[in-house]
């Protein structure tokens, strides 16, 4: 019951400029296409501070740092391939 899918994308000015802005385009075709929208949460955060080590994504409570779109879809796989059922 404890295992709520979600993804907080930092969307400040820092983590955005620098990849994010395209993460997170990426990760709503993602949901999208899997028809995932609804069963996983998907929220913007404010900045962490740790905008030299950006753009940060964190997913299942999972901080991932330099995420550009080719990791990040990895890192989606590998998190939601087995939710996709629903
Ligand atoms: S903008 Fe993302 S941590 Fe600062």
């Amino acid at each position: 019951m404890s295992t709520e899918k979600s993804i907080v994308i930092c969307m400040g000015s820092s983590c955005f400029a620098r990849g994010n802005k395209k993460n997170l385009a990426l990760i709503e075709d993602f949901l999208e296409t899997r028809n995932l929208s609804a069963s996983i949460r998907l929220e913007g955060s404010h900045c962490a501070s740790q905008c030299q080590s950006g753009p940060n994504i964190r997913i299942d409570g999972t901080l991932y740092q330099y995420v550009d779109t080719g990791m990040l879809l990895d890192i989606l796989e590998k998190h939601f391939s087995v939710a996709a059922k629903e």
